[in-house]
């Protein structure tokens, strides 16, 4: 199996050089991606080729259910660098129906560790308890909490000191898109207008969390 994976890689790399001999001397070089990805780490989801991106186009975060806690270092990291050194002009918050990780969090806390990274979505569907609990089945409270996760996710990038400082300096992008993935036509929905900047009240709580973030 393993061999078969190298095996695949070497035809990849012949395939990118054979119309193009210096196409991994210009990547080594530098990359300028004008978008960051932040996505769920589903293997159905694949970034890059989702949107017909090459490497060196797009920079990708992934994990389960597409989170960007506050928290997480991990996140902030890929975030602050993206944003400060590379400075990309959107970031894309990618969550898909169909994600287990949100299906988890409908469910009965039994999935091991998942169950504490997923705590978000879980206090999230509480909060929108009774507009879930009208909808008429479970698949389709499944996909409305796939859509107020990613709303919430893009709405947290929005409030971090990284992205509102950048913003402010550079006359509002990077800009915030919250998309949803459909696994079942392979198409992106983008939910609504791009996140606008926190008001100013949220701005000065941001600022205060700025000591930490
Ligand atoms: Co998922």
């Amino acid at each position: 199996m393993i061999e078969e994976l190298k095996r695949r890689n070497q035809a990849w790399v012949d395939g990118k050089t054979s119309g193009d001999p210096h196409y991994f001397d210009r990547l080594v070089e530098q990359q300028n991606p004008e978008y960051l990805w932040i996505g769920c780490a589903d293997s159905r989801v694949p970034a890059n080729e989702i949107v017909g991106m090459e490497p060196g186009e797009l920079f990708v975060h992934r994990n389960v259910a597409n989170l960007a806690s506050p928290q997480d270092l991990n996140y902030l990291a890929v975030l602050q660098y993206s944003v400060e050194v590379l400075k990309v002009r959107h970031i894309l918050v990618v969550g898909h129906y169909g994600c287990g990780g949100v299906r988890a969090a409908l469910e009965y806390p039994d999935h091991g560790l998942v169950d504490n990274w997923i705590a978000p979505i879980r206090t999230l569907s509480e909060e929108h308890q009774a507009e879930l609990a009208a909808l008429p089945n479970e698949v389709a409270r499944h996909n409305r909490l796939v859509e107020l996760n990613v709303r919430r996710q893009a709405k947290q990038v929005a409030e971090t000191p990284i992205v509102i400082k950048a913003r402010a300096a550079n006359s509002g992008w990077p800009h915030i898109h919250a998309w949803c993935y459909s696994l079942a036509t392979g198409l992106v929905t983008d939910l609504d207008a791009p996140i606008p900047a926190p008001t100013p009240k949220r701005r000065r709580k941001a600022k205060f969390l700025g000591v930490f973030g």
